[in-house]
């Protein structure tokens, strides 16, 4: 029903990914396949609203009615099983916006707050940049690149640092896992058990493949709802990041009291009205859309995986149970980080995010966006081809 094979010339329209090669340092020739925005149009009904919101030509002050929190709340129970109350729902700016008030929420300056690496950097960035200290807990991971969760060690980080706060990336970005029942409830419970809260990042849980489920955290008990503050976003599954809307839900009111607190403090007070027109839309209208390009993903991504294992067999790619962010593990080749992001950026001329920005723990890995139309797949493979195999 939809058409996501259209490449879209994108240079020229204030672009992070493709407009910014000069500021960040990068060359206008790499491809790039580095943050986590897709190369394809918002879907019909957010254009049209959006359309329609210009055509009035307001652009006042807005505000969200629980109808607002409704269709959130509608869309998560539909898509994940989940019934929050529409009472839960903050409306924030961003995902990592929320995150941030969040260690002003719940935490001191000087808690020691866990984020389990490889994993999305703003992280640990967040929780430095408000004065807390960062725990790393590192994930361990076979052969294949299988990544669990390491939970003797998890718990010992969280009893020897006195960790108050744990930031879950659910589904995992960058490694890919979907966290399983048995997985979230370990997670859970030595978090319960230590009076730490979890704050669960689900921005990626609309991509899931090949059978794998998103479990909601909080779905999983009444006290891990409570115990609990999940952040979600249209920004991954509608492109929308630049319309800055994003989801807090917080199920216990004084968690909820507390996150609304910090967010006005920052001074920010009125949701924008072209996101509030965005969400409306994204959450109604859209399911069918949703759908189909998750399975034009999950094709680009086997497409990627057959690549690397028929043509460049130094590199191993194992398939990604979530997220649109395939994770290659190129330390088969030998070199160390600089000689990798060299061959990567001067010989493929791909810009991609490199594996040591996500934690130590990355080094040697490069992560792909797949979010994009299959002929930009197919010539990042074809450059990627010939930088590794002229090696
Ligand atoms: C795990 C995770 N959280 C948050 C974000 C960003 O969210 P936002 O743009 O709403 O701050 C991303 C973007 O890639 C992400 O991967």
């Amino acid at each position: 029903m939809y058409e996501f094979d259209t490449v879209y010339d994108r240079r020229n329209t204030n672009s992070l990914k493709w407009d910014f090669a000069e500021e960040r340092h990068h060359s206008e020739d790499e491809l790039p396949l580095w943050v986590a925005d897709m190369d394809f149009r918002a879907p019909d009904p957010i254009l049209k609203a959006l359309h329609e919101a210009v055509d009035h030509g307001f652009f006042g002050y807005t505000a969200e009615k629980t109808a607002d929190r409704r269709i959130v709340t509608d869309w998560l129970k539909r898509r994940h099983g989940h019934a929050y109350d529409p009472e839960d729902v903050v409306f924030a700016p961003g995902v990592v916006f929320a995150l941030t008030q969040a260690m002003h929420a719940y935490t001191d300056p000087g808690d020691s707050v866990m984020i389990t690496e490889p994993v999305y950097y703003p992280f640990r960035a967040l929780v430095r940049d408000t004065g807390r200290t960062l725990v790393r807990n590192v994930l361990s991971h076979d052969d294949a690149g299988y990544y669990q969760i390491d939970f003797d060690a998890f718990e010992k980080q969280i009893t020897d640092n006195d960790v108050k706060a744990y930031i879950l990336c659910s589904p995992h970005n960058p490694v890919g896992r979907v966290w399983t029942r048995d997985e979230l409830i370990k997670i859970g419970e030595i978090c319960l058990s230590h009076g730490v809260l979890v704050l669960a990042d689900e921005i990626h849980a609309d991509f899931i493949y090949d059978g794998h489920v998103h479990i909601p955290f909080a779905s999983i008990s009444p006290e891990f709802e409570q115990g609990s503050v999940t952040f979600t976003s249209p920004s991954k599954t509608f492109n929308t990041a630049g319309l800055q809307i994003a989801e807090v839900l917080a199920h216990d009111v004084n968690k909820r009291d507390k996150i609304r607190k910090a967010i006005n403090k920052t001074g920010y007070a009125e949701i924008p009205v072209a996101g509030l027109a965005a969400i409306r839309a994204a959450y109604t209208g859209c399911d069918s859309w949703v759908d189909e390009m998750v399975s034009y993903i999950w094709d680009n991504i086997r497409y990627m995986k057959q690549y690397i294992d028929d043509r460049i067999p130094a590199l191993r790619m194992r398939l990604p149970e979530g997220t649109y962010l395939p994770w290659v593990d190129c330390r088969g080749l030998g070199l160390d980080n600089k000689a990798l992001e060299e061959l990567i950026r001067n010989r493929a001329k791909l810009w991609l995010d490199a594996g040591y920005i996500f934690g130590e723990s990355g080094g040697g890995w490069q992560r792909f966006n797949a979010a994009c139309p299959r002929a930009t797949v197919e010539e990042a493979m074809r450059r990627l081809d010939r930088a590794v195999n002229d090696l």
